[in-house]
């Protein structure tokens, strides 16, 4: 199976950006922590960062018929984005919403997700193992599901 694992806005500043929120990790480490892990499980992974709302659109459509599962952290997106909604929809791939921050004991404004309507499941709180623990999850979904 292939993955794309997507991050939304402001995540390419990773390791620097509040680091008491989202920790000190980098994008690049985080990267390196899912290829390793693809290796490990068996899985191809398509690793992307965009702070545009449609590239991410665009990077979602790309999985249709193509790749198995997407794995999305869509940043502040997850609360404003009908249209990423959709485009999950529209690819027809299994998701899973993914945040580093527990986004549930944060600000009311993070409580709610358009993602979390079409997705699999939802990680959040684990910090950037929260990656791997997502390519576990969504591997044992694809399983399942057979
Ligand atoms: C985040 C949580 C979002 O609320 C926030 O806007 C982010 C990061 C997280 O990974 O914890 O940009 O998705």
């Amino acid at each position: 199976p292939g993955f794309l694992i997507l991050n939304g806005p402001n995540l390419n500043l990773l390791g620097t950006r509040q680091p008491e929120v989202y920790g000190r990790t980098t994008l690049a480490d985080v990267e390196g922590m899912c290829r390793a892990h693809g290796e490990k499980i068996g899985v191809g992974v398509e690793f992307e960062q965009s702070n545009h709302e449609g590239a991410l659109i665009d990077a979602i459509h790309g999985t249709r018929g193509r790749l198995d599962g997407l794995i999305l952290n869509a940043g502040a997106y997850t609360h404003t984005s009908l249209a990423l909604m959709d485009a999950i929809s529209s690819a027809e791939i299994p998701a899973i919403e993914l945040h580093l921050s527990n986004v549930h004991a944060r600000e009311e404004f993070r409580h709610k997700s358009y993602i979390a309507r079409v997705a699999v499941g939802v990680i959040c709180g684990f910090g950037a193992r929260g990656y791997t623990l997502a390519m576990d999850a969504m591997l044992s979904h694809l399983e399942t599901r057979k």
